[in-house]
């Protein structure tokens, strides 16, 4: 979910819903606003997306404030209907919020509320909370903001929230405990957002809550931040953002998903810039650098992450197992948490999160980092909490990631982890000078041969056309394809809703055969490094079973494009880096389906970008 909000001179309703847009990519099941004018608090929401709220705020002329709070849903409690919709207001009506995250007690609280009086409109959580706030206020005649603090120390759960007053409209009370929450500091003005973009263009200067951690953001005063456990203040650090606005704008794309395929050849040099310097034979990364023995004595390297960021890790665990000979364990963050896993200190963890926010991945994290392990962070957001929580890390550097199907996010991952098992080959002796020079330079061509990749576009789009009504479909890939095989699936599902199914080709004999027909496409990575006879044979297997092969293949191969139905090609490179390229045309392949069908790539239904609830 999103929050914005402001408190200033400007018109708080263009800046709020400029804002929710800027953010609907965090969910987009429904959004609201809530306006304070002219002695009157206004709320306008709605089931849908920011746009639909835009139109009903216009029709409603509910479109001026100096103080505002806006957001845009992933709904979690209660369907995503006009009353569960927020903003939520207390009974009194005085008190508004909005919030982001569970609260896992609601139901006690709710009861209590209820046998205290209180009455509830949605099936909300948050409706519980405003109320709970409002009582304490009440009852022990107190501010807004220590009755919030007094509030949130009843609560247990996940939030990010932001309240105010109608009686006091000049000062919004925020607070955070998982999901994230960021203050801009303008003159004479503030803004609150789940992230920085909603302000970027009023303001660099930000506030990052820490988790557990409270603030109460006035007009014409400092903002004041305290621990909401111990009441304790805080020295709020005011950070100064390098973000900029075309960084986050579609750039004359037709999606944001599309412009960040094509960013990647930039993405994954911007990645390496100053890292790796092929001319000296050298790999410089201050993370790896400043704890090398713990990497060096690492007896495991577990990798915990979710989505798209987990089927980067399953990338890595060929990328360390042949160049630094380390074994590795792949996790679902989520699966990972509620085992008891074994973790020993000398493993190193690995956490790997595009927004550095994912709550699964967080309490992966915080679970190793209770038994002892070293945990090495690698996401995109800078100064995200991941970033934050880890013991080090390394950032990609791949520029804001807005389109939900994550795609240049996925392949600066590979590119970092590359990076990594690389150096610690070398280091430990696994790679000799002669071949890490080989290898360094190689990697060098991949930006340039990603652009090469970028030209099979046309084709894909014949591809696309010709399968755009598919029901489903298979991808299958070996060895270091096989990820790439499930991240390919993983696209076309997400953002064209076709069933898809990724599988490592060998294992397709033991039961997705069974699904081959006529009607059946199938993707197979059978580029010319690896396994190459054996997907050779994979694919007479899917032939006289009449289904259609879409291989990706080498430039220049000629025995696949024999049997092929449509080939895709790319260019050659070291079997170790051809995940890099082979993506690719399976990301071109579900954007142009998803276009061709009319659905929303950049906001697929159900899904968020960053889902800080577990
Ligand atoms: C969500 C997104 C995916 C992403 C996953 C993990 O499900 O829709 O695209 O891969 O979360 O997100 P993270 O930010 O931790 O990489």
């Amino acid at each position: 979910c999103g929050i914005v909000g402001y408190i200033g001179p400007k018109n708080a309703y263009d800046v709020v819903l400029k804002g929710l847009q800027r953010l609907e990519y965090r969910g987009y099941d429904s959004a609201g606003i809530a306006l304070y004018n002219n002695d009157k608090l206004k709320i306008c929401k709605t089931k849908g997306k920011v746009s639909e709220l835009l139109s009903k705020c216009e029709s409603e002329k509910i479109t001026n404030g100096h103080i505002g709070i806006g957001h845009t849903r992933w709904a979690t409690h209660g369907e995503p209907n006009d009353v569960n919709s927020h903003p939520h207001v207390s009974n009194s009506g005085d008190l508004v919020i909005i919030h982001n995250g569970i609260i896992e007690n609601y139901e006690s609280l709710k009861q209590e509320l209820t046998n205290r009086g209180y009455t509830f409109e949605s099936d909300t959580d948050t409706e519980v909370l405003i109320n709970l706030i409002e009582d304490v206020k009440n009852k022990e005649n107190v501010k807004l903001g220590k009755a919030v603090q007094v509030a949130l120390n009843q609560v247990v759960g996940a939030y990010a929230i932001s309240v105010f007053d109608r009686n006091k409209p000049n000062e919004i009370v925020v607070a955070r405990l998982g999901s994230p929450l960021a203050i801009g500091v303008g003159e004479d003005e503030y803004f609150i957002a789940s992230d920085a973009s909603p302000f970027i263009e009023f303001t660099n200067k930000s506030i990052y809550l820490e988790d557990g951690e409270m603030a109460v953001v006035r007009l014409g005063r400092k903002v004041k931040v305290r621990e909401i456990k111990n009441d304790k203040l805080v020295k709020p650090y005011v950070q100064e953002l390098q973000l900029s606005l075309d960084q986050i704008e579609k750039a004359g794309y037709d999606h944001f998903m599309l412009k960040e395929i094509y960013e990647q050849p930039e993405a994954i040099k911007d990645t390496y810039r100053g890292r790796m310097l092929p001319e000296k034979g050298l790999i410089r990364m201050s993370g790896v650098d400043d704890n090398i023995e713990k990497f060096l004595n690492a007896k495991r390297i577990i990798v915990i992450a979710c989505g798209t960021s987990w089927h980067a890790g399953l990338v890595s665990e060929y990328l360390f197992e042949d160049f630094a000979r380390i074994p590795v364990e792949v996790e679902y963050a989520s699966e990972f948490r509620y085992r008891n896993p074994i973790i020993n200190e000398d493993d190193v963890v690995i956490a790997i999160s595009q927004s550095g926010e994912t709550a699964d991945t967080m309490a992966a994290i915080k679970i190793a980092k209770e038994k002892g392990a070293f945990v090495f962070g690698v996401c995109n957001v800078v100064g995200s909490s991941i970033s934050r929580e880890t013991h080090a890390g390394a950032y990609t550097h791949a520029g804001p990631e807005i389109g939900v199907a994550s795609t240049k996010a996925f392949t600066t991952q590979i590119t970092i982890l590359t990076l990594i098992a690389l150096k610690l080959g070398k280091q430990k002796g696994e790679i000799s000078n002669s071949q890490f020079h080989a290898y360094l330079n190689e990697l060098n061509t991949i930006p340039e041969k990603i652009e090469r990749t970028l030209e099979t576009n046309e084709e894909v789009i014949k591809v696309a056309e010709a399968y755009k009504n598919a029901k489903n479909c298979l991808y299958l890939g070996r060895g270091h394809n096989f990820p790439v095989a499930l991240e390919g699936a993983l696209k076309l599902k997400e953002i064209s809703y076709i069933h898809a199914e990724g599988y490592p080709a060998a294992e397709m004999k033991h039961g997705p055969i069974a699904l081959i027909d006529e009607m059946m496409p199938v993707v197979v990575i059978a580029t010319k490094k690896g396994h190459y006879e054996k997907v050779v044979s994979n694919i007479q297997e899917i032939k006289s079973r009449k289904g259609k092969i879409i291989a990706v293949v080498t430039e220049g191969d000629t025995s696949v494009k024999q049997m092929a139905d449509h080939i895709l090609e790319v260019p050659d490179t070291i079997e170790e880096f051809t995940p890099l390229l082979t993506t690719i045309p399976l990301q071109l392949l579900s954007y142009h389906i998803a276009v061709m069908l009319d659905k929303n790539v950049d906001q697929p239904r159900n899904l968020a970008k960053s889902v800080t609830v577990e």
